[in-house]
């Protein structure tokens, strides 16, 4: 089969989608452009001095990585110049990010994770960038409104993220199927790799941090300990595999069927919630996992239909194989 890119899958498969207009396009070509030049940073992250911590903090109260900052500043350099979006959100800033009037405006808003598992740079461990696009829902002209962008994952254009390990890929779906992408560096192209994926209705992994164990609710326990038993619906206990980079841990379940948790710690008053934001982290990968024949839930919701009150809010998120998912809403259910 002769090699697809992405643009080419685009307008091949996807034609009578609104989106598969010229900006739609240009969006996705730069977003492909930065996460070229984020994957030739990262791979030679060992070499130069782009690790280690840039001294700042940022609105999560974590320290911020040079290679965090690094890929925050490409997306938003080569993006904000590209005549497509009204507004832009990003895990490293506070606030929205303004289009410079410089520039002309278009009517998407991109909210992303700029480098999603930072903390495992140093292992050399895979790491990627998650992004989510939402159409403005205020009219063109007018200021762009935190109500733009705070909408539901329902509502999103498209979603996708880009992985930097052994091979650089990009998954992402515009509603119609999840579909992967791996950079050829021979010839600088995503070509299409995994037309169509779907997730395995039934998984064969469970992705936790078991550390927080003493932190979960009743529901989150039962649910683990289900796992690891053999009395499941596969009859063996499943495998255990964390990364402890969403990004790396995600992709390796929708291409081999498991569930990816991350719950509500009662511990920390911040991660009450979870740690997991919903607006750059859960919803677009909600949107992948769905188009994949998935699910996503905090326990009690569909990701994809939670109202979002504030722009960095974190929920509890368990993603992944249907059936595998299905279980936690069942404790949840049963547990009082
Ligand atoms: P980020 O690097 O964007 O802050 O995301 C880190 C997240 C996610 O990648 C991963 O699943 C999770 O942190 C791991 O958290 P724990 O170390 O608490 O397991
Ligand atoms: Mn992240
Ligand atoms: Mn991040």
């Amino acid at each position: 089969m002769p090699p697809v890119t992405v643009i080419e899958h685009l307008l091949l498969h996807q034609t009578e989608l609104p989106m598969a207009t010229g900006r739609f396009t240009r969006l996705l070509n730069e977003l492909i452009l930065s996460a070229k030049i984020i994957s030739r940073e990262v791979n030679k992250a060992g070499l130069v001095d782009i690790l280690g911590f840039t001294g700042e903090v940022n609105v999560q109260g974590e320290a911020v990585l040079k290679l965090d900052e690094f890929a925050n500043r490409v997306l938003i350099h080569r993006l904000e110049r590209a005549g497509v979006l009204c507004a832009m959100a990003s895990e490293e800033n506070a606030d929205l990010i303004e289009i410079p009037s410089a520039f002309p405006a278009g009517d998407y808003i991109l909210i992303f994770d700029p480098l999603d598992g930072s903390s495992n740079v140093e292992g050399n461990v895979s790491i990627g960038t998650i992004f989510s696009i939402h159409r403005r829902k205020s009219p063109e002209g007018k200021n762009v409104i935190l109500d733009d962008v705070l909408q539901i994952g329902a509502n999103q254009v498209a979603a996708g993220y880009f992985v930097y390990g052994s091979s650089t890929m990009m998954v992402y779906t515009a509603g119609r199927g999840a579909h992967g992408f791996t950079l050829d560096p021979s010839v600088g192209e995503f070509l299409l790799s995994h037309p169509d994926i779907k997730i395995p209705e039934l998984g064969k992994i469970y992705s936790v941090n078991e550390s927080y164990w003493n932190y979960w609710d009743e529901p989150t326990r039962k649910t683990v300990s289900y796992f690891k038993s053999p009395n499941n619906e596969r009859g063996q206990p499943y495998n255990s595999r964390y990364i402890g980079s969403l990004v790396a841990d995600f992709h390796r379940n929708l291409l081999t069927g498991g569930i990816f948790m991350y719950p509500a710690d009662s511990r920390e008053p911040k991660k009450i919630r979870g740690k997991l934001r919903l607006m750059y982290e859960a919803a677009p990968l909600a949107m992948i996992i769905e188009a994949a024949g998935g699910m996503a839930t905090d326990g009690k919701m569909r990701i994809l239909d939670i109202e979002p009150q504030e722009l960095h809010q974190r929920v509890p998120l368990y993603i992944g194989s249907k059936k595998d998912v299905q279980k936690v809403i069942e404790f949840y259910q049963t547990t009082s």
